[in-house]
């Protein structure tokens, strides 16, 4: 009988006290967490001031909200996972029922403050994250999702088809080397990986790749642990190449093709002043996809003003021509109605003395009138060849001048355009 009873008492007892162990609150008065306790909330977790505290971190980047590419700064959501090592908050999860996690609120244990350097502005995305998980091993854990706009120095040199490289530092704004050492958790193609799988907006920048590299700096006088997060974002060009360089580019091509149509109207001249126009027109939006501080120039902008200059003196080339031509067609009708006249002045002259020859039949006039005749039309042969050369010269040195320039065109537009395109897919 007092064997049951004990036996019941210590089965009972057990129960009480393994219930009692079962419960968070248990563990939580075993660790001795308590958010007054300057201890647990405040210090570094470690024993002996010396040992440095590990933190893990990752960083997903799971949107790209907004590139700006004339504040140079980039917005973007991001996932921030951080975990380090705390000496306090070990326990043998046999003694609380197999317990080996357990969240707390983030403001009964230290939290080390790691900063991304180039941050502009960082906002919670989400509500923001109020616990962290601790592990029986003594590791404690917390992530939050940020929308961070940082600074990021942009070379828009190939602008449409870039991709750019931002950085983002993480770096604790006070600790040294000494106290927190930063390391990545996971590997950079594994975060790659799953940014593109976590990745929710498919706007105009794709995510190529997160590298990850390590660094120190020395900032306080003493060296401070840097991690360093690249991303490398690509544009997708399309929407440029459609709105943009497609349109330049054919009117290029009607510029070329506007050297085929005939050139004694005005017509040709107008169409070409129009072209010109159309191709100012996008130049203006050009300006608002740009900006006006771009170190070197990009070659979008080269590709704009070198057709632009080409079309223009092509123009001027019209201009040129049109008016050598009207100088020739004008010479051509003054010649013509003075080689007319020339030829009925001979003819009246041949006709009156031939007359006479048949009147008077006199030998030495009518030789002295053949000389003076044949002289006469040899004169008029001379000035009649004398006028017409200038206007079959102006005409035809305005026609060379359109085919060695337009062979000129064409070879400048297309060793311009394979330059270019080198420049851009090198
Ligand atoms: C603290 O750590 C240092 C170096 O790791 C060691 O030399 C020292 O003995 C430790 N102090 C205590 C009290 O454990
Ligand atoms: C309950 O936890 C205490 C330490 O707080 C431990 O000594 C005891 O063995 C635990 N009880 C059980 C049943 O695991
Ligand atoms: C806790 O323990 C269980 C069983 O031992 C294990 O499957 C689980 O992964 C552990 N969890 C953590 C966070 O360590
Ligand atoms: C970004 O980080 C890399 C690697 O440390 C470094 O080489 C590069 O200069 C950094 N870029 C900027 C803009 O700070
Ligand atoms: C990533 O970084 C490593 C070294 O930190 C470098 O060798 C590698 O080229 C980088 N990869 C890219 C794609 O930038």
């Amino acid at each position: 009988m007092d064997l049951r009873w004990l036996m019941f008492y210590l089965a009972s007892a057990g129960c009480v006290s393994a219930a009692e162990n079962c419960s968070y609150k248990a563990l939580i008065e075993h660790l001795g967490l308590d958010n007054s306790d300057v201890q647990m909330t405040s210090l570094r977790p470690v024993h002996n001031w010396t040992t440095p505290t590990f933190v893990f971190m990752n960083l997903l980047v799971t949107s790209i909200t907004e590139v700006d590419e004339k504040a140079q700064s980039i917005s973007t959501q991001i996932t921030v996972i951080i975990g380090w090592f705390s000496e306090f908050t070990k326990w043998n999860p046999d003694d609380f029922c197999g317990m080996n996690f357990s969240s707390i609120k983030k403001d009964m244990v230290w939290i080390p403050d790691i900063n991304i350097i180039e941050s502009i502005k960082t906002e919670f995305a989400t509500i923001e994250n109020q616990h962290v998980q601790l592990r029986n091993e003594g590791i404690v854990l917390t992530s939050n999702t940020l929308a961070l706009t940082s600074a990021c120095k942009m070379d828009l040199h190939k602008f449409p088809f870039d991709a750019q490289s931002c950085n983002f530092t993480l770096q604790s704004p006070i600790h040294t080397s000494k106290e927190l050492l930063i390391n990545p958790f996971s590997d950079a193609s594994f975060l790659t990986l799953s940014s593109k799988k976590a990745f929710q907006t498919q706007g105009e920048w794709e995510l190529v790749n997160i590298n990850i590299s390590k660094s120190q700096v020395n900032t306080l006088g003493q060296e401070q642990d840097q991690l360093i997060y690249t991303i490398t974002i690509k544009r997708r060009p399309l929407l440029y190449v459609i709105i943009f360089m497609m349109p330049v580019f054919y009117f290029l091509v009607l510029d070329v093709a506007s050297f085929f149509i005939d050139s004694s109207g005005g017509e040709k001249l107008s169409f070409k002043v129009t072209l010109l126009l159309s191709i100012s027109v996008l130049l203006l939006l050009l300006k608002d996809m740009l900006p006006s501080t771009a170190s070197n120039i990009p070659l979008i902008g080269i590709y704009c003003v070198v057709i632009f200059a080409l079309m223009g003196i092509s123009l001027l080339e019209t201009i040129f021509v049109n008016f050598l031509m009207a100088k020739g067609n004008q010479t051509v009708s003054v010649a013509a109605m003075e080689s007319t006249s020339v030829l009925s002045e001979t003819v009246k002259d041949t006709k009156g003395p031939s007359d006479s020859v048949a009147d008077s039949n006199e030998e030495r006039p009518y030789t002295l009138d053949v000389l003076k005749q044949i002289l006469m039309e040899f004169q008029a042969f001379a000035h009649q060849n004398q006028q017409e050369r200038k206007p079959l010269c102006w005409t035809r040195v305005a026609t060379i001048i359109d085919v060695i320039f337009f062979f000129l065109y064409v070879t400048t537009v297309i060793v311009f355009l394979i330059s270019l395109f080198k420049g851009w897919f090198p």
